[in-house]
């Protein structure tokens, strides 16, 4: 069955070769994309749509959550507003809320999100289990969020837990827990932060999880300068995330490797910390991606729009690399570039169509819900 997406007004491809192309249209197969071009040549269909001159690229690919938790962290919002500082030790509060949900009704808080973020043009979402913490918890929380994202990530080094001092809680995610969570995810972090792991330890914990097969992320820079980005450079980790305090020499190594800077802005504004140097990433040539990192604690928020958004208009990145980190870029940081965040014959048919007939309209219109019409892996969504 082929769907004709005609009347395309400014389609971004992400594509080198294709570009952005104008009064455009897409063919879609099944799960996949089959043609893409001027509207002009578009070739027959089973059914066509007419976008009317509206804006279509890929679907937002969030590189970066937390949906496995429950419970709620407004009181610590409205502190921080008032002058608090962010610290890690608020996590061990949702720790306590998702250790008493049900399987349901951490399950229900997972696809509620989902539903939330698909709903305004995100077709591609990681998730990170990290607020279980024993090896039954960490377990747990891989399994129930398997079948509700499109890929997982082991966060059993987030925080040392209550009652472990850190160097045996260390060998216990390096042993017992990676072993029994490794099965359900792809991915393994570590919050490599004062107040959580430090770079002795994150190494132990990355080191291991690739033993075991699994790619390599890394929370980093978030709350201070660290060596977090170092690690995942030397380590070839596929993404360092947060990236908020960056020394040169971090960016000349992001620069110099395939481990792509997520940056999380979103959470800078949520928890008062300054905006990331996006524009000395990029002038250095590092991969920047874009993601929510949507939490009850640090940014709560599924909204990629609102963080392309901030990119433009805080953090000076012009709206097509804003537009490109928040689809190719987080595509990019999952290692999946090839086939995400990218419309071109043989990729996922991802599809975000605007209300707008530009992706000017992002930064333009701030805070308007543009979202009109999605496709996830070829089926409407919205
Ligand atoms: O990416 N930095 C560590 N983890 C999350 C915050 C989690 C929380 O505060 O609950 C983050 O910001």
């Amino acid at each position: 069955m082929t769907l004709l997406l005609t009347g395309i007004g400014e389609l971004t491809t992400n594509d080198d070769e294709l570009g952005t192309l104008t009064d455009a249209a897409l063919v879609i197969d099944g799960d996949r994309v089959v043609w893409t071009g001027p509207s002009s040549s578009a070739p027959a269909a089973d059914t066509s749509v007419d976008l009317e001159g509206r804006a279509a690229l890929p679907g937002w690919v969030d590189s970066h959550t937390h949906l496995v938790f429950t419970g709620d962290r407004t009181a610590e919002f409205s502190a921080r507003m008032a002058g608090s500082a962010y610290r890690a030790g608020g996590i061990a509060v949702t720790v306590a809320a998702t250790r008493a949900a049900t399987d349901a009704e951490l399950a229900a808080v997972i696809q509620r999100h989902v539903t939330e973020a698909v709903s305004q043009g995100t077709t591609y979402i990681e998730t990170k289990t990290g607020y279980g913490l024993d090896v039954p918890q960490e377990v747990r929380s891989a399994r129930i969020a398997g079948p509700l994202v499109d890929e997982v990530t082991f966060l059993g080094a987030h925080l040392v837990p209550q009652g472990w001092n850190a160097e045996s809680y260390v060998d216990l995610v390096c042993g017992e827990m990676l072993s029994a969570v490794a099965p359900h995810v792809r991915w393994i972090d570590v919050f490599c932060e004062t107040g959580a792991f430090d770079g002795v330890q994150s190494r132990a914990v990355l080191e291991a999880g690739a033993k075991h097969g699994l790619g390599l992320r890394v929370h980093g820079n978030q709350l201070d300068y660290g060596p977090g980005v170092r690690l995942a450079v030397e380590l070839n980790a596929a993404s360092v995330d947060h990236c908020t305090y960056l020394t040169k020499s971090d960016i000349d190594d992001l620069a110099s490797s395939e481990t792509v800077a997520t940056l999380l802005p979103a959470c800078d504004l949520s928890t008062r910390q300054p905006l990331p140097d996006a524009q000395g990433l990029l002038n250095a040539g590092a991969t920047v991606a874009l993601a929510s990192n949507c939490n009850p604690g640090s940014s709560y928020t599924t909204s990629m729009a609102y963080c392309v958004a901030t990119a433009v208009l805080q953090m000076r990145m012009s709206v097509s690399e804003a537009v490109r980190a928040a689809t190719w870029g987080g595509a990019r940081a999952l290692r999946r570039e090839n086939e995400i965040g990218i419309l071109r014959p043989g990729s996922r048919a991802d599809i975000h169509v605007l209300d707008a007939p530009s992706v000017t309209h992002l930064a333009y219109r701030p805070g308007v819900p543009l979202t009109y019409a999605v496709w996830r892996k070829g089926e409407r969504a919205r």
